[in-house]
């Protein structure tokens, strides 16, 4: 048996090289040897504000761009986290089995609520339940997830645990997968922080739909730090941010491209890491495009997707409510 990978991107923003780096370059290598379940996690996105048609745009758009960057559908399970009501239903389940002061000490939250102040919602306070949900359902092993989503990650291992001291063991404890390469490529205007993919200046970051000619833009502006040697560096942040770009995208040890462009200025070096990023984003931009020409094509793996994941999800929440002792009607029964 092999053992269960799920991870999520919210439909949000657009989908960035650091998403591309930290997540779904890692998921495409990951689906051979793991039972992988990816979503788009659409019920967290509308924890601020969406658009109907931008959502519903992008969620197509987002599992397209999964699979052109090489998420097999015959692989893993693809689907759109709404399509499953055993998530919200769990999600409610377990945010009975969740302390206040737990959801309190959230970073994300806190800094999701200076950002969206004027609609600090109930949802954007449970959204780490919800996550737990995701997780729990599938009998998750490990969660390739960024950084910022340790916590979450933690507190899902409370919760469980927590659930599985009352009622006995029904959910896996499941750990969390922070790969080093690529764990954190930061923004091109500002390399003291993330690259975000809902960042309002496009200029920050990379799209994986963005033309040669923006990335050479845009890669051309990226911030550089004073001095002219291309190294690593905390005190050079700029640099250092390109240099693992370039490193993460042409498998290199950084230490070997230092060598390289020791005797560069940082022109040609961006220039060649302009040239690496358009060249490694062309074949996934035409796998798209042939995608997007096929709409339907998509809608029904992500149909076939979501019955694949009902069933197993629906197996976890079956027990759940049996344990807990709600009388469980199949539908029939009803
Ligand atoms: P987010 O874009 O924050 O919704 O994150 C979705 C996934 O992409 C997570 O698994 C993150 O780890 C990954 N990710 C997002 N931004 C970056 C980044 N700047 N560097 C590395 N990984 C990232
Ligand atoms: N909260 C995650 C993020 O912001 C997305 C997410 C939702 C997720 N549910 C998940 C990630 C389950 C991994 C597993 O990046």
């Amino acid at each position: 048996m092999k053992k269960v990978v799920l991870s999520g991107v919210a439909p949000t923003g657009t989908l960035t090289i650091g998403n591309y780096l930290g997540a779904l370059k890692n998921w495409k290598e990951m689906q051979k040897d793991y039972d992988c379940l990816f979503m788009i996690v659409d019920m967290h996105a509308i924890t601020v504000r969406q658009d109907p048609s931008s959502l519903y745009n992008r969620c197509i758009s987002f599992a397209t761009q999964y699979l052109a960057c090489g998420i097999d559908p015959q692989e893993s399970t693809i689907f759109i986290q709404s399509s499953v009501s055993a998530h919200s239903e769990l999600a409610w389940i377990l945010s009975c089995f969740t302390h206040l002061g737990e959801l309190n000490r959230m970073t994300q939250f806190k800094s999701k609520a200076k950002r969206y102040s004027s609609n600090i919602n109930a949802g954007l306070y449970t959204y780490p339940v919800l996550m737990a949900a995701d997780i729990l359902l599938y009998q998750t092993d490990i969660v390739p997830i960024g950084e910022d989503q340790k916590q979450h990650l933690e507190l899902t291992r409370d919760i469980a645990q927590r659930f599985n001291n009352l009622y006995g063991e029904v959910f896996k404890l499941p750990e969390p997968y922070i790969s080093q390469m690529g764990a954190r490529i930061m923004s091109l205007l500002d390399p003291t922080r993330k690259m975000d993919k809902s960042d309002s200046n496009p200029n920050n970051y990379i799209a994986l739909l963005d033309e040669p000619d923006v990335v050479r833009k845009k890669i051309r502006h990226a911030v550089t730090d004073s001095g002219s040697e291309i190294r690593v560096d905390e005190r050079k942040p700029g640099i250092s941010n390109l240099l693992t770009i370039y490193s993460c995208l042409s498998e290199q040890p950084v230490s070997k491209l230092e060598e390289r462009f020791a005797e560069k200025g940082y022109a040609s070096f961006k220039e060649e890491l302009a040239e690496l990023i358009i060249q490694t984003l062309k074949p996934i931009q035409k796998e798209y495009r042939r995608l997007m020409d096929n709409r339907d094509y998509v809608i029904d793996l992500l149909q076939e997707g979501a019955k694949k994941a009902r069933t197993r999800a629906e197996r976890t929440l079956r027990e759940v409510k049996k344990r807990i002792g709600f009388l469980y009607l199949t539908q029939d029964q009803q």
